[in-house]
């Protein structure tokens, strides 16, 4: 029979996200409180390890895991990112790991990804303009993300699953060209609803856009349905434009949040398990390690503490002052 893990609010937990490093090799401006903190140099001491992760997904299929997405900071900046990705998906049970990425590294890795047994990739891409992505990511190159999307492609790690963060004034001038490549690719753009973290550089507010704007514009395009049906376990909700190839995704965590359908826990870089994102609380993992039992009783303990959905304000701003917490999002994984 197959095992549930149950929050005290009903909800099932089949989706475990694994940061495997806070450190990245782009520098987007939304994401990082300091440009100069963005790097391979950041200490590597507090990261887990091969066989870590190996001991953290086998306790979470046997609650009731079966989906693992492996994310960073950069995940593919791990040297041994594809022993990472062998271990879990060599597990029994798992039926789906992914990993969400720059897409940078893609080029190079895809294939022996793709052989390790990842199923899947969502690729980060806040601009088609090269110098508009360039200033996002404070020195990054177009150029790589696309070859990166197109490796991915051949590789046959899809759907693949373009991750747009709406940011005001900075790409909301590009919804429809992201929009349109949806018509002739089997992509899944998706655009994600700016989130206020730990740390930001300005203010969220400067930046946030709620996910209608897309809505109304997709909708000048062509006609547009929703897609029902589940997609990979997230939270994203899809449309397509009428005769279109792809999808469009929305990730509305403020304006529409999907709390009471959360199936998810994570672990960050360092070992520590986070019932919610947007909750101050962590169970340490790292002093379990090792021991199964004390493994799942830190699995319980996370779950026991999950939020009540009940409590999560529907309106963006007020949503928004809830939401603040100490980590900031390279350090969670997304
Ligand atoms: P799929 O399995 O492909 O559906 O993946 P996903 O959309 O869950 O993962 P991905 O890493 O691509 O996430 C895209 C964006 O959605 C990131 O910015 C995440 O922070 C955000 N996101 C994912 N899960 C949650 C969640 O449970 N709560 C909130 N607020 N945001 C989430
Ligand atoms: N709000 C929404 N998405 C964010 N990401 C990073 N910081 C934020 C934020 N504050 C996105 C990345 C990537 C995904 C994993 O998380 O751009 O697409």
């Amino acid at each position: 029979m197959t095992k549930k893990l149950l929050d005290s609010f009903g909800r099932s937990i089949n989706y475990l996200r694994l940061s495997v490093t806070d450190k990245c090799n782009l520098n987007c401006f939304y994401c990082r409180s300091d440009p100069g903190r963005c790097t391979v140099e950041n200490t590597d001491e507090e990261e887990l390890t091969v066989d870590d992760y190996r001991q953290i997904g086998e306790v979470a299929v046997a609650l009731g895991i079966s989906r693992i997405r492996l994310t960073g900071g950069e995940p593919l900046l791990r040297a041994d990112i594809v022993e990472i990705v062998a271990a879990v998906a060599g597990i029994k049970g798992m039926d789906d790991v992914s990993l969400t990425t720059n897409g940078m590294l893609l080029e190079k890795m895809s294939e022996e990804l793709a052989a390790a047994g990842l199923k899947r990739v969502n690729i980060s891409l806040d601009s088609l303009d090269e110098i508009n992505f360039k200033q996002i990511t404070q020195g990054g190159r177009l150029k790589s993300t696309l070859t990166g999307i197109k490796c991915a492609f051949n590789a046959g790690l899809g759907p693949v699953k373009l991750n747009v963060v709406l940011l005001k004034g900075i790409n909301d001038h590009e919804i429809e060209k992201f929009i349109r490549l949806t018509i002739d690719r089997d992509l899944h753009v998706r655009f994600i609803e700016y989130m206020p973290t730990a740390g930001q550089q300005g203010n969220w507010s400067d930046y946030f856009l709620d996910l209608n704007r897309v809505l109304e514009i997709a909708r000048s395009v062509a006609p547009l349905q929703e897609v029902q049906g589940e997609h990979g376990g997230g939270p994203a909700r899809y449309y397509s434009l009428q005769g279109a190839v792809g999808k469009i995704g929305l990730i509305s965590p403020l304006s529409r949040h999907f709390c009471a359908s959360c199936n998810r826990l994570r672990v960050t870089a360092d070992g520590r398990l986070k019932p919610c994102l947007f909750s101050d609380a962590e169970v340490d993992l790292r002093s379990a390690l090792g021991d199964v039992e004390q493994l799942k009783i830190k699995f319980r303990e996370a779950v026991a503490l999950r939020t009540d959905p009940r409590f999560a304000a529907s309106n963006s701003h007020e949503r928004s002052v809830q939401l603040q917490e100490k980590r900031s999002m390279f350090q969670i994984g997304g």
